[in-house]
């Protein structure tokens, strides 16, 4: 067996490196593509700390399932590419016909510019629509353009000169055109976007994007490693399911916007660089501030909680940073957190405040025209959820989970005090198959400025709300809201007091019972769209090891 050697830095995915020490492949997936049976050895970093070492080491079983993907990507790239060149070769000669000696015919009605949202109420006139290619087939005198704005899609055709022209036999998806002509409804049996179609009568390309090696299809293949996808996020995002994902995101937050107008909270925006922290040490962004240090917040909760005496109940839409080490489907390292605090409220109505927004939200993002047809695609058989949710104490799972033999990480049965964790959490949520608001965890698993329950100090007016194939997109709590009891809390987490005076003011200043929660965006929607993770429900995911692009 020959071996590759692969260094990520230093080498190259290109005809011309060997796969040899000296000219090592860039990529593992490139190397097995160009020599199937090798042994793959790896340049990575052996010892950490001041002693790093770096040296060859054999490829691991995971990466080396990843990579022969990758190897069977690029070789159907390659073939398709060569399939390409070879029908480009037996293309019978086209007409030299140059577009831009084709005029527009003056005597036509003046074309309506539109978006392509707006398709169905021009149906009959003649319009102009500008977008970008997204799919296309062009034969001889006949060519098919689906076009795409961000607000829809059409197809257009194209006949006689403006499909012989030399430049329409040319084109390339992604191209940017701008296309007169009359939209029309589609005779029965012929189907495409909204049922009509464009016939042109002109058409101008605005921008021709990259053929051959540099195609769009080239460089963002379906079941392409996800890493590979990442590093051309802005041109998957084109793609129809992320797109989708994005209108939805979008509809989301105006839905949930509009519920808090409803229930009457007022929007507040708190800052993103601060000087506490709210949910742990060991998940801070630290930033150098003008020669203090500072952080990147985690949440908003304490920014929301000063707002109470000023404006009354308040929530935020704002990203919250976490500095995550694990590596997991549900976990972002900068997110989009929606949060609310309420005053003068029990735990009881905070839990029917929490499952109120979330069934009004969902029932609003389905009553988008848009949104609402999206989710039935990316998310057949979605149900809404109905209120009252279940409910269940943190005691009362960890039965659940003990008398099913589902063990805590150790491989131990549960016992008070355990962190109920994310795989364990998701067999019980996806088991129930319903939306559970789990409350009432312990003092020590929970933050810092959580009440106590009046009827067993040892556990909190908390509650996490969990849904079936996500797990928790929801964490709230009652707050402490007695000095002394603050003041513990901070004692018990070993957190120094003093930077947070502004915070415990609001227990000197006029005190109230309330409590709020932070929603995590990208969570909801992976639970509404159905994605695997999180990472597909955000514009630009940044996580472990990805700040880029
Ligand atoms: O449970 P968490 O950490 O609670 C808080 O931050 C509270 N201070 C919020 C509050 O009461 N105002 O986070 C709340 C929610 C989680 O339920 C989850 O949906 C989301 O934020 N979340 C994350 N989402 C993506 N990536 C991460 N690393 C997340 N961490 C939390």
């Amino acid at each position: 067996m020959s071996t590759v050697y692969v260094n990520e830095k230093s080498g190259k995915d290109a005809a011309d490196a060997t796969g040899s020490e000296q000219s090592p492949f860039a990529s593992p997936a490139y190397a097995l593509y160009t020599n199937p049976d090798a042994k793959v050895l790896i340049y990575k970093q052996v010892e950490e700390g001041e002693d790093s070492k770096f040296e060859y080491v054999e490829i691991s079983a995971s990466a080396l399932k990843k990579a022969k993907k990758g190897a069977e990507g690029l070789k159907k790239k390659a073939e398709k590419q060569a399939k390409m060149k070879e029908e480009t070769q037996n293309l019978p000669k086209v007409e030299a016909l140059d577009l831009n000696s084709i005029e527009e015919d003056k005597s036509l009605p003046e074309a309506k510019k539109i978006k392509l949202g707006k398709i169905l109420e021009n149906v009959d006139s003649r319009v102009l629509v500008q977008g970008w290619i997204h799919r296309l087939r062009v034969q001889k005198g006949l060519a098919f353009i689906t076009l795409r704005d961000g607000t829809g899609f059409l197809q257009c055709v194209l006949t006689g000169d403006l499909a012989k022209a030399r430049q329409t036999q040319e084109l390339t998806i992604e191209s940017t055109v701008a296309i007169k002509g009359v939209i029309s409804k589609l005779p029965e049996g012929k189907t495409a976007p909204g049922g009509v179609e464009l016939k042109a009568d002109y058409y101008k390309i605005l921008g021709l994007a990259p053929g051959g090696e540099d195609a769009f299809t080239n460089k963002i293949q379906e079941g392409a490693d996800p890493s590979l996808l990442l590093d051309q996020r802005h041109l998957t995002l084109r793609g129809e399911s992320l797109s989708a994902v994005m209108k939805v995101r979008a509809a989301f937050l105006k839905s949930i916007r509009r519920v808090y107008v409803e229930e009457g909270l007022l929007e507040v925006t708190p800052p993103c660089m601060v000087q506490t922290q709210v949910e742990g040490g060991s998940t801070l962004f630290k930033m150098d501030y003008y020669g203090e240090e500072a952080f990147l917040t985690q949440s908003s909760q304490l920014y929301l909680e000063t707002c109470l005496p000023a404006l009354g109940d308040v929530y935020c839409v704002q990203e919250s940073f976490r500095a995550e080490k694990s590596h997991t489907r549900r976990h972002l390292s900068e997110y989009t957190h929606i949060e609310a605090e309420l005053g003068f409220l029990s735990f009881d109505d905070l839990l029917k405040h929490i499952e109120t927004v979330i069934v009004k939200t969902v029932q609003y993002v389905l009553e988008d025209p848009v949104a609402g047809k999206l989710i039935e695609q990316l998310n057949p058989g979605f149900k809404a959820p109905q209120l009252p949710f279940k409910r269940m104490q943190y005691i009362d799972a960890l039965d659940w989970l003990n008398e099913r033999g589902i063990l805590n990480d150790e491989g131990k049965p549960f016992s008070f005090g355990d962190d109920i964790a994310e795989a364990q959490e998701r067999k019980m949520v996806d088991t129930i198959n319903e939306p559970i608001l789990l409350t009432r965890f312990p003092v020590e698993i929970k933050s810092f400025y959580m009440q106590k329950c009046k009827d067993d100090p040892r556990v909190t007016e908390s509650v996490d709300v969990l849904m079936p194939n996500v797990g928790e997109i929801t964490g709230g709590s009652m707050r402490s809201y007695e000095y002394e009891d603050l003041l513990a809390g901070f004692k018990r987490e070993k957190i120094d007091p003093a930077p947070y005076y502004w915070f415990l003011d609001q227990r000197r200043y006029g005190t109230c019972e309330h409590g709020g929660y932070g929603l995590g965006t990208e969570r909801i929607l992976a639970w509404l769209c159905d994605r695997f993770t999180v990472r597909d429900c955000s514009l630009y995911p940044r996580f472990t090891g990805r700040c880029k692009p």
